[in-house]
């Protein structure tokens, strides 16, 4: 299998990391060399990390070798399935899906790793709709278990049957969904992100309060700021925005403090501050 990535960040180094992790001969293609070098250095250190404590099947050094860093899309020609991971924006994607399925040899299939971007309209850009699906992981990659399956309008029952083998053969459990504004991990995550990010602004505590009192009571390992923090806060006001604009209800409204922090740059762990520093 030759699996492509697109993206050298957060999520597609994770996804090219556990890819070549299982096996997979990986291409992983960014815009810039020092991005690239940057994800390699963070894959380098993931699989280190794994191997100390036992749970890798090869060494590192064989792993990374499964994987090829360049800057060049040509290099997708040749692969089977393209994982897409760059930034959340709509117009940039779809820019890229046109110039893709330009590229990829013809039964390939493409994805994207979107965390809200209706899967139909860059199915549409794609021009290859049938063979176009939402694969959707979850941060960090090599740990979390759910990839998120979302059929566009017109993916074809074989895309998603190859898709979701693909994410088992990863080690992944992936359950599927359809193409509705924030798919479902989301819909149901994401305002509650923002509440917690309202409650900041209005006063109700302080947020180390705030995500006291949502792992101690609920039960959840991770406060919502701190998981904020975590996915990027301009994540997070992109796909509030894609809610909003999609579903209409004014409880999709994104937090004016987000938008706020997103404007002063301060986008969580990987700016170095959001609602802690790093
Ligand atoms: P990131 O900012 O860490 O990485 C994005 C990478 O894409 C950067 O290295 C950037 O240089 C590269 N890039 C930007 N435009 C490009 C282009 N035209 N061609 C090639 N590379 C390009 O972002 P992150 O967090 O990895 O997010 C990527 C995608 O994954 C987004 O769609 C996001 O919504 C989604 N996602 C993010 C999660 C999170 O927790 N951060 C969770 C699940 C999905």
């Amino acid at each position: 299998m030759h699996f492509g990535v697109i993206g050298a960040g957060q999520m597609g180094g994770g996804i090219a990391q556990v890819a070549a992790q299982s096996g997979f001969d990986v291409t992983v293609q960014d815009v810039q060399q020092e991005f690239l070098d940057r994800g390699r250095a963070t894959i380098q250190k993931s699989l280190s990390k794994l191997h100390e404590k036992g749970r890798l099947s090869s060494t590192p050094d064989e792993i990374l070798g499964r994987i090829r860093f360049t800057t060049e899309l040509t290099a997708f020609a040749g692969c089977d399935l393209v994982v897409e991971a760059i930034v959340e924006n709509q117009q940039v994607k779809a820019g890229l899906f046109r110039q893709l399925g330009e590229v990829v040899k013809p039964d390939g299939i493409l994805a994207s790793n979107t965390s809200s971007i209706p899967i139909t309209s860059l199915a549409t850009a794609s021009g290859r709709p049938e063979r176009f699906i939402g694969m959707h992981f979850m941060n960090p990659v090599p740990l979390m278990q759910l990839v998120e399956v979302i059929r566009g309008y017109q993916t074809s029952d074989a895309t998603a049957q190859f898709v979701t083998e693909t994410a088992e053969r990863m080690g992944k459990t992936p359950l599927s969904c359809n193409d509705f504004p924030g798919f479902v991990s989301n819909r149901i995550l994401m305002p509650m992100l923002n509440e917690a990010i309202q409650c900041v602004m209005e006063g109700v505590a302080e947020p180390e309060a705030i995500d006291g009192i949502m792992k101690l009571g609920m039960n959840h390992p991770m406060g919502p700021l701190t998981l904020a923090d975590f996915i990027g806060l301009d994540t997070c006001l992109s796909i509030m925005e894609v809610l909003h604009r999609g579903l209409g209800d004014d409880k999709y409204r994104p937090s004016p403090l987000l938008r706020k922090m997103v404007q002063a740059g301060l986008l969580g762990r990987k700016s170095g501050q959001g609602f802690y520093r790093y």
